[in-house]
Order: structure tokens, then C-alpha cells, then sequence
């Protein structure tokens, strides 16, 4: 039976293409406003693991609950009103519309809007594209976009296309977030700025949040607790430290240390 303390349970999760096993027998138990890390070697499966989290890869087994609910053959806009949310490696935005309307796309796709109420613009339509405009800007804000809301998002700089997503994720309203190497690309500061971002996210929303990075004093400094995975299996779980001091780790992310020769020795 799911346990229901925990968000988001992952059981036995495999991912097969053709002949390629990518995700072997994942398992995932994420509490209630927990800051997660995935990590792993370039390959090792965690961008599969999301795209099966968010509904958009269907696993070739195991099984996924949220709050206790099996989620695990939800499309992902069904994924998406569950309450799971996420940014992507690659970004994907609408490129010719402002960062205004990306953020804005989220809360249409989440509330589901009435016809009648949008078509003959009524009272309640208009009150609800109030708020919407309010909160909206309101996440802008938050990421530090308030002065770009009205530019084509394909004007901003990388990072800050990367922010917009953030935003836009965040406008769901998730239970749990998917954060898919949000600093990649970016600089010291820009980093460094983006982790008091998602700090400031876990607080002020209590939201869970699973973050896959490849800047590990990000993830080592963000996270309490965080996952390896090497070809597609799940090597390691721990505190940082205790990932930082694991021999498979280390070994999966830097080799087998060589044999000393006897020049060496
Ligand atoms: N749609 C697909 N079709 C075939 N193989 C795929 C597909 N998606 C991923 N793979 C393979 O699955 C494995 C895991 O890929 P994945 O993108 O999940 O890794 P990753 O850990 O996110 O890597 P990175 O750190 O480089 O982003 C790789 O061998 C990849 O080539
Ligand atoms: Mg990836």
C-alpha cells in the first residue's frame, strides 16, 4: 500500500528504448516540503526520471502515487493539475510573446477556463484575468524579471529565459516541483542568486521540490538529502556528506582510481 505521508512515492520505475534500459528500478520517496537533489554522470537516466514524473514517458514499469493517488499512466496535463510541475533542460518558451504572457500561459492551462465567461468577457472573466495579471507579475517579481515582463521572452538572456520557467512552473500552483538543471549556462553570481531563489520558494510556498543540477556546491549547499544515479540505476541516497564521502560516487564520477605503478609506488 502507498504510504500517504510521503507526496510523491515512486516504485520499480524502468524506462526501455528498444534495446536501451535508461531508468532501472528507480524509487523515489519525497516528503511533504522536501528539497531533493538527483544527480548523476551525463546519460545516467535523471532527465527520463523527470519525463516520467511529469507524464510525458510512460514508464516501462513501476509505479507512481501522488498523495497516495497512483499517477502513472496521467498524460502530463493531467500530471500538471495533480500538482506536479516542472522546467525543462532545454528551454521551451513562446518565443514572440512577452515574459508577461509565458508566465500567464500556466495559470490558463491550470484553471481550465469557461467558454461562455471567456468569450462574452464577463465580470467574473474580467476579475479572474485581474488576478491572474496580478499574480503573474507577482512570480515575475519573485525571480527577479520585474522589469523585463513586457519584453519577447526571446530577447532575454539565457538566464533569464531559464527564470521565466521557474515562474511559469511556479504559476501551476504545484504540490512538487521538477527543476531540470536550472543553472546551467549561468554564471557564479547567477547561480548564486538562483539558489536563494529556490530557497525562498521552498519557504514561502512549502513545496516539494526535486532538483537535477550538475553544479554541485548548488546542489551539495541546497539540498538535505540527494539521489545519485549512474546508468540508469540509483547508486547512492544520502545527507551531501555523506554522498560527497561515497566510494561508488566518487568512483562513478571520476573512474576507478588507477592501479599505482611501480614508478609510483
Ligand atoms: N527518447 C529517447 N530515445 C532513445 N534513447 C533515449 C531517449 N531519451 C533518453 N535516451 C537515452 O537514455 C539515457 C538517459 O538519458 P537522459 O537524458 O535521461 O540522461 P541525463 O541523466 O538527463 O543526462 P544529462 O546529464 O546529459 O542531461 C541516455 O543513454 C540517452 O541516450
Ligand atoms: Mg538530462
Amino acid at each position: 500500500m502507498p504510504r500517504k505521508d510521503l507526496l510523491l512515492r515512486v516504485e520499480g520505475l524502468e524506462k526501455r528504448f528498444g534495446g536501451i534500459v535508461a531508468v532501472s528500478d528507480y524509487t523515489l520517496s519525497l516528503g511533504e516540503n522536501e528539497l531533493m537533489g538527483l544527480i548523476g554522470p551525463n546519460g545516467a537516466g535523471k532527465t527520463t526520471v523527470f519525463n516520467m514524473l511529469s507524464g510525458i514517458l510512460k514508464p516501462s514499469r513501476g509505479r507512481i502515487f501522488l498523495n497516495g493517488e497512483e499517477i502513472t499512466s496521467f498524460s502530463p496535463s493531467q500530471t500538471a493539475k495533480a500538482g506536479i510541475a516542472r522546467t525543462f533542460q532545454n528551454i521551451r518558451l513562446f518565443k514572440d510573446l512577452s515574459v508577461l504572457d509565458n508566465i500567464k500561459v500556466a495559470f490558463h492551462m491550470h484553471q481550465g477556463r469557461n467558454l461562455f465567461h471567456t468569450l462574452c468577457h464577463t465580470k467574473k472573466f474580467c476579475r479572474t484575468e485581474e488576478k491572474i495579471d496580478r499574480e503573474a507579475r507577482g512570480f515575475g517579481q519573485m525571480m527577479g524579471l520585474g522589469d523585463l515582463l513586457d519584453e519577447p521572452a526571446k530577447n532575454l538572456p539565457y538566464g533569464d529565459q531559464r527564470r521565466m520557467e521557474i515562474a511559469r512552473a511556479l504559476a501551476a500552483r504545484p504540490k512538487v516541483l521538477l527543476l531540470d538543471e536550472p543553472a546551467a549556462g549561468m554564471n557564479h553570481q547567477e547561480t548564486a542568486d538562483l539558489m536563494e531563489i529556490i530557497r525562498k520558494i521552498h519557504s514561502d510556498y512549502s513545496m516539494s521540490i526535486l532538483v537535477v543540477e550538475h553544479d554541485m556546491h548548488m546542489v551539495m549547499n541546497l539540498c538535505r538529502r540527494i539521489q545519485v544515479l549512474n546508468q540508469g540505476r540509483l547508486l547512492a541516497q544520502g545527507t551531501p556528506g555523506e554522498i560527497q564521502e561515497s566510494p561508488e560516487v566518487i568512483k562513478a564520477y571520476l573512474g576507478a582510481p588507477k592501479e599505482k605503478t611501480d614508478a609510483e609506488c
